[in-house]
């Protein structure tokens, strides 16, 4: 198995390492030492080893998984010494690869961006370009979506960041119905499953089209239509349709993708 290194060791790197373990990956994982609290929690749960600087995991990583902020990912990775049999995994937002492989080069560059369900092995992970290492590795904790270009990539970027809006609007559901009277448990439990029964029903029904569930369920007359029909005249989904806009022109901008 390909050793993994680790430069940025963060909330990403935590739920990545935890869903590899939790998959049964027995790898050998290199951490970076600059968080040492994190890095050392990690080490002893997940049975990672602290080195005493990024060159050190450079060295004896196959695949160098890079997870510091956007800010400190290329000066993160320009003062790196890589080799050619080397891969760079960037799950950096924002940073383009064409930025990436100048500054990996000559190690091999793919970009992916895993999200905290990874840490369960659910969640989907783009990846640019196809690689089969990098689809080795991630596929272990997540489901892999290969894309070919950055404005691709892009999009699935923006899909992954509503990933934390979909955490708000399940705590919301789960706020509101505490508020109208249920119990904490009880709330969490019908928040939880009202939107998770819908995606597992389209995930195991592939053939399903969405559209016309929704249409099926929410038929005239119906509280489901009256519900959908609220939420549209508030403006709830141009809302999702104009913060994905915003987010991609922003996205497209840093990255500097025509
Ligand atoms: N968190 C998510 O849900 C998520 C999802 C998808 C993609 N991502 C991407 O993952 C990356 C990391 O996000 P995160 O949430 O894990 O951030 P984070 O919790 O802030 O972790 C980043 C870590 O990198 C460290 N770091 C900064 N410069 C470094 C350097 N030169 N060498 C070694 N370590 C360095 C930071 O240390 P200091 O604290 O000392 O600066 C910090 O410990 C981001 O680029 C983000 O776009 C995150």
């Amino acid at each position: 198995m390909e050793t993994l290194g680790i430069i940025g060791v963060g909330h990403l790197a935590s739920y990545f390492i935890a869903g590899l373990r939790n998959a049964g990956d027995k790898r050998r994982i290199l951490l970076t030492p600059r968080n040492a609290e994190i890095a050392a929690n990690l080490a002893q749960r997940y049975e990672c080893e602290v080195l005493s600087d990024n060159q050190s995991v450079a060295d004896q990583a196959d695949i160098v998984l890079l997870a510091t902020r956007p800010a400190h990912a290329l000066v993160a990775l320009q003062a790196l010494t890589l080799r050619p049999s080397q891969l760079v995994l960037s799950v950096v937002a924002g940073v383009s690869i064409d930025d990436l492989r100048s500054f990996a080069a000559p190690a091999d560059i793919a970009r992916c961006l895993p999200l905290a369900p990874a840490e369960v092995g659910a969640g989907a992970t783009p990846l640019l370009p196809n690689n089969p290492r990098a689809q080795k590795l991630l596929e272990t904790i997540a489901t892999v979506v290969t894309v070919e270009d950055e404005k691709t990539f892009e999009l699935a970027a923006v899909a992954s960041c509503t990933s934390g809006w979909v955490f708000q609007i399940i705590a919301e559901l789960q706020s509101w119905l505490e508020k109208a009277g249920m119990s904490q448990q009880q709330a969490r439990t019908i928040a939880i499953e009202t939107f998770h029964g819908a995606a597992h029903l389209a995930k195991m029904q592939p053939d399903l089209d969405l559209q016309q569930q929704a249409d099926t369920i929410g038929t005239e007359g119906t509280y489901t239509k009256f519900f959908i029909d609220q939420f549209r005249q508030a403006q709830g989904f141009q809302a999702l349709h104009t913060s994905g806009d915003n987010l991609l022109n922003d996205l497209l901008k840093t990255a500097d993708v025509e």
